[in-house]
């Protein structure tokens, strides 16, 4: 199948494919995600199938407006109506209790739950609302690798794999949105940290648990997708905190071993280092934890192209922003730290 580049102003073809059970990538202001109709069981199906999925991960289903959470909830919740109104469109994903026969098990995961988002993206909403359906939108990447953040990455891992990708260039935030279980109003939960920070929304609901996505191996997990694999390149990551001493040393201990070593860390960094190591790829400024989050994803996909065989990447402070972007990096990293 060839997979065809869609620009903005093609925006009812690429609805027409979804509506004839074909998959098409959208842009968000978070990353890519693949959209496929949502209560169309063997486009679903084949979601799964492009993107290598395991089955028991759920999916999260994008809608145009919150009117339409309604039509395929249990119920909204007060609190989350509230959260709706103040910041949707918005990388926000609340997680409902699901009304009986609106969403297949493949979409669910077989929970009694589904997950809801309204992206903050001009054209995907007209999509959707071209398709007058709800689509469900993992991140558009091949699983256990980095999520896409423009439509040159969703193309390189599914090219072949899916109708099309409508390009929206690069996107804002560059990691994945909050997952916010609401399914007990009383006790919301924080099941993925993202943009959309703790503090933003306990301003408007009060205070949040937050689940540190630590699954044992019996304990069925709350947002299944956090046990698997996530976000990683084909050479392994190591985590640096801390001044440029410790850099040195990092440096110095994999390059005495042999390996050829990439960065991943803000401007100044690379310029002290840039001579001494194999390659290099720059978060931003030094302390930008917004130009961080948006550059993570690709630093981790430059370097399956060069010759470096290990990558040290920076740490942030796990605060605000910081919390999502260390939890995609401790992931991508095994939780590896230099020490
Ligand atoms: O920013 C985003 O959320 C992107 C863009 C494309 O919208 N989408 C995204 O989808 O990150 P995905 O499928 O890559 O991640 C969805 C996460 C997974 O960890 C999944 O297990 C969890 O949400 N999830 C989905 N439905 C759930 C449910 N009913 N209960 C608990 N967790 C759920
Ligand atoms: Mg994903």
């Amino acid at each position: 199948m060839d997979t065809k580049i869609f620009q903005l102003n093609e925006i009812e073809k690429a609805a027409q494919l979804l509506n004839e059970g074909e998959l098409i990538a959208f842009p968000t202001e978070t990353v890519y995600g693949l959209g496929a109709n949502a209560q169309d069981e063997t486009a679903v199906k084949k979601v799964y199938a492009a993107k290598g999925r395991p089955s028991d991960n759920p999916l999260i289903v994008h809608v145009a407006s919150m009117a339409e959470v309604k039509k395929y909830v249990a119920e909204v919740p007060f609190a989350a109506q509230k959260l709706m109104e103040k910041y949707w469109p918005g990388p926000l994903t609340i997680i409902f209790r699901t009304k009986p026969g609106v969403f297949s098990k493949t979409v669910t995961g077989g929970l009694e739950s589904v997950a809801m988002r309204m992206p903050d993206n001009t054209a995907t909403l007209a999509l959707i609302k071209a398709t007058g359906k709800p689509l469900v939108g993992p991140s558009a990447n091949t699983s256990g690798k980095p999520s896409p953040t423009t439509a040159q990455h969703v193309y390189h891992d599914l090219h072949e794999k899916i109708a099309g990708v409508l390009d929206g260039g690069k996107t804002g935030v560059g990691l994945e949105s909050t997952v916010l279980d609401m399914t007990d109003p009383k006790n919301p939960v924080i099941l993925r940290p993202g943009a959309m920070t703790r503090e933003v929304i306990e301003a408007v609901i009060g205070p949040i648990d937050t689940d540190r996505h630590q699954v044992s191996k019996e304990e069925k997990p709350k947002a299944p997708g956090m046990k698997y694999k996530h976000y990683s390149p084909n050479e392994p990551v190591v985590i640096v905190k801390g001044s440029n001493d410790q850099w040195q040393k990092a440096i110095d201990y994999y390059q005495l071993q042999g390996e050829k070593v990439g960065l991943l860390a803000n401007e100044e960094c690379i310029r002290f280092f840039e001579t001494t190591v194999t390659d290099t790829f720059s978060l931003g400024k030094k302390d930008g934890i917004a130009d961080a989050a948006k550059l993570l994803y690709a630093g981790l996909r430059y370097f399956e192209t060069t010759e470096a065989t290990v990558i040290l990447a920076e740490a942030h402070e796990a605060e605000g922003l910081g919390d999502a972007y260390m939890n995609r990096l401790e992931k991508a990293a095994g939780n590896h730290y230099f020490q």
